[in-house]
């Protein structure tokens, strides 16, 4: 009697176990299957406020003789505790180099050249094994928060990005979403990118510097316009933030060596890092 007792209070025992696994399980899977806002997908460690921002390099590309750029350059990353890999840009008067490089007759020499040094710059990424680098030109400036920005949107990076706009000329965004919240009181999205104008502040992914590599050959048109093309016929899977968190920085002493004359138009941090250290921009 007693014995069947205690059989009776193991076995009550066990199905209040199995009882409650199942429940727990059945939980999970409808917190599971509800779809949150926005979903945690990137799963590389990602660390925004290191010296890299988290990505495993940061390149700059410099004409050596725009030492003025790279003063200022030199400033932002001190102000932020960056490592900033300075690469020497392709000359465009270098035709010897630009030999190495296939474009339609249509694209100038500037253009080309420009080409060439991000190019080159994959190149680099990919003979190093970077899992991801920031490619910077040398005219730009940095949003004063800017690691607090990249921390927020990091986490809903998807995993396979290839191309990421940290900053463009315009206005990109598209429908794919992929984050939109407020930071600092200012609207904050990460979505696929659309049209990023320029190319002075962009990350690749190793797997996307091996893409550009294969697909962005024989260009016909500035390298911004063709990134553009890649990005519109899915080609290249790319990103972009908006607001830009690097902008170009133009003041009338600070000419573009990519097409002189252009002043264009000012796109204006949140607060900037180089008016913040001292520098005045035209507005
Ligand atoms: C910064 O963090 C990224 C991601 O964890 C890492 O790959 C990179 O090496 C780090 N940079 C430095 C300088 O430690
Ligand atoms: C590069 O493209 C141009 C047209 O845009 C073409 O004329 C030229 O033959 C191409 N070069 C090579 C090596 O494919
Ligand atoms: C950024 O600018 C805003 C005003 O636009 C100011 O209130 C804030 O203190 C600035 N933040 C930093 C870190 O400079």
């Amino acid at each position: 009697m007693k014995n069947l007792f205690r059989n009776r209070q193991i076995l009550i025992f066990l199905y209040s176990i199995i009882l409650l696994t199942a429940l727990t399980t059945i939980l999970c899977f409808f917190i599971w299957i509800t779809p949150s806002n926005f979903s945690y997908i990137y799963n590389h460690p990602f660390d925004s406020y290191n010296s890299t921002l988290g990505f495993n390099h940061i390149y700059c590309i410099n004409l050596p003789f725009r030492s003025d750029r790279q003063e200022k350059i030199t400033k932002i990353a001190k102000f932020h505790n960056l490592d900033i890999d300075f690469i020497d840009a392709i000359n465009f008067e270098d035709e010897k180099t630009l030999k190495n490089y296939l474009s339609d007759p249509i694209v100038s020499p500037r253009h080309k050249a420009c080409y060439a040094s991000h190019y080159r710059t994959y190149e680099l990424v990919v003979s190093n094994n970077y899992q991801s680098a920031l490619i910077l030109e040398d005219d730009i400036d940095f949003e004063v928060d800017i690691k607090d920005f990249l921390n927020i949107v990091q986490p809903f990076l998807p995993d396979d990005w290839e191309m990421f706009y940290l900053g463009n000329c315009g206005v990109d965004t598209s429908n794919t979403i992929y984050y939109h919240g407020k930071v600092y009181g200012t609207d904050f999205v990460l979505a696929k990118s659309f049209s990023p104008a320029c190319t002075h502040a962009y990350a690749v992914s190793l797997r996307g510097a091996q893409n550009l590599l294969k697909i962005l050959v024989n260009i016909s048109k500035p390298v911004d316009l063709a990134l553009i093309d890649l990005i519109h016929t899915d080609k290249i899977f790319s990103l972009s933030l908006l607001p830009s968190i690097i902008s170009q920085w133009k003041s009338y002493d600070n000419p573009s060596d990519v097409s002189p004359g252009t002043q264009g138009k000012l796109y204006n941090l949140k607060n900037s890092t180089l008016e913040l250290v001292g520098y005045r921009r035209v507005s």
